[in-house]
């Protein structure tokens, strides 16, 4: 097996499976105004994904996530977990969720080969979580991350987009909650997407802040791990928890980027800020064409560019980070 490498040397063991781009949540720096799709679902359906998986597994990929828009919205959501479950090779299944049906299912998708659950929670002040995500859920969404916790899934992590005005000075908040909860916490930078330029100018925050504020109060950097993405991840001894900081605006955060990118209408995309995807869609009509699949991954490794472009100040093109998985 010939595995993806990019004329940088990095790997890609790592593959982001998108699902649908609809959302039932408004969080106010993605879908302020949700997404619904109408007519026919255009997604990729449960045959497609099979032969996604198989042609990626085939070159090296080892872990999978399931992203959307909220790819717990699909009605198959399950059976594309036993999908992936069922690809060899295949070692590590995990999903990002706004968790509003995690509660209820923790238990059935565990059974059905899901170990790794990322949940966004901006705030842990129920008022300043509906103010942001425009959902009351939130009660929900902390249930389920408890019952993930019973349930003995290999990682839980909360996602926190650092916002400014909205959860910047709510350090001391989920401090308090790491203490007992073995969870990975991370501050995510906002991200300048193309729909969203004036909110980045309002709440962008630099996440050296909170670096500074946790090395203050004891915070270590832990080793990187041979298979960790960009995230720097800290841990302090008094603490059941960890914090992770995702800083794609800082020096060197490409350098280990270990990801690719298939959006929930079958285009690959090299890295979150490419512009138009490459199609793949035309090749996963059938079994048949595997092989053609693979040689396109191959050959699209090669335009893989060193880093993103918002690292020289320039705004994102892509609309909001739902159209292709975050
Ligand atoms: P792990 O698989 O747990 O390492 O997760 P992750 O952090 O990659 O996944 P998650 O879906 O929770 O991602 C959180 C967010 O971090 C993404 O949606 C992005 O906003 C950001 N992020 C993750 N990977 C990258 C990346 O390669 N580049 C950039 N710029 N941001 C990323
Ligand atoms: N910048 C940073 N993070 C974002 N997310 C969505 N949009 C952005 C953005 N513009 C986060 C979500 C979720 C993860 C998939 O990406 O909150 O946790
Ligand atoms: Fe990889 Fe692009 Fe993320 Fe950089 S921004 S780490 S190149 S996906």
């Amino acid at each position: 097996m010939q595995e993806l490498q990019d004329r940088f040397g990095r790997r890609f063991h790592y593959l982001r499976l998108s699902i649908t781009d609809a959302c039932n949540f408004k969080c106010q720096y993605c879908l302020p105004n949700g997404y619904k799709p109408d007519g026919k679902p255009r997604f990729l359906n449960l045959d497609e994904i099979r032969r996604v998986l198989s042609a990626f597994a085939q070159v090296g990929t080892r872990k999978v996530r399931i992203t959307g828009g909220e790819p717990t919205l699909r009605k198959d959501f399950e059976s594309v977990l036993e999908l992936v479950a069922a690809t060899p090779g295949v070692e590590r299944i995990a999903t990002t969720t706004n968790g509003y049906r995690l509660a209820e299912h923790a238990e059935a998708w565990h059974r059905a080969g899901l170990r790794q659950v990322n949940v966004s929670v901006d705030s842990l002040d129920p008022k300043r979580f509906a103010q942001i995500t425009g959902d009351s859920r939130f009660h929900q969404v902390m249930q389920g991350i408890d019952r993930a916790l019973e349930v003995g899934y290999d990682k839980v992590k909360m996602n926190v987009v650092l916002l400014k005005e909205l959860n910047g000075d709510q350090l001391p908040l989920f401090l308090d909650y790491l203490r007992d909860h073995p969870v990975d916490l991370r501050f995510i930078e906002l991200m300048e997407t193309g729909l969203h330029h004036d909110y980045f100018q309002q709440h962008h925050l630099s996440g050296a802040v909170i670096q500074a504020q946790l090395l203050k109060e004891g915070w270590r950097l832990d080793p990187r791990g041979a298979d960790d993405g960009p995230a720097l991840n800290y841990s302090h001894p008094d603490y059941a928890g960890r914090i992770g900081l995702i800083m794609p605006y800082s020096k060197d955060f490409c350098a280990s980027c270990n990801r690719l990118r298939v959006s929930a209408i079958g285009k690959l995309h090299l890295c979150l800020f490419t512009e138009a995807g490459i199609e793949l869609r035309d090749l996963l009509g059938a079994d048949a064409q595997q092989e053609e699949l693979v040689a396109r991954l191959h050959a699209a490794l090669g335009q893989k560019e060193a880093t993103h472009y918002l690292q020289e100040g320039n705004s994102g093109a892509t609309p909001h980070l739902a159209s292709i998985g975050g």
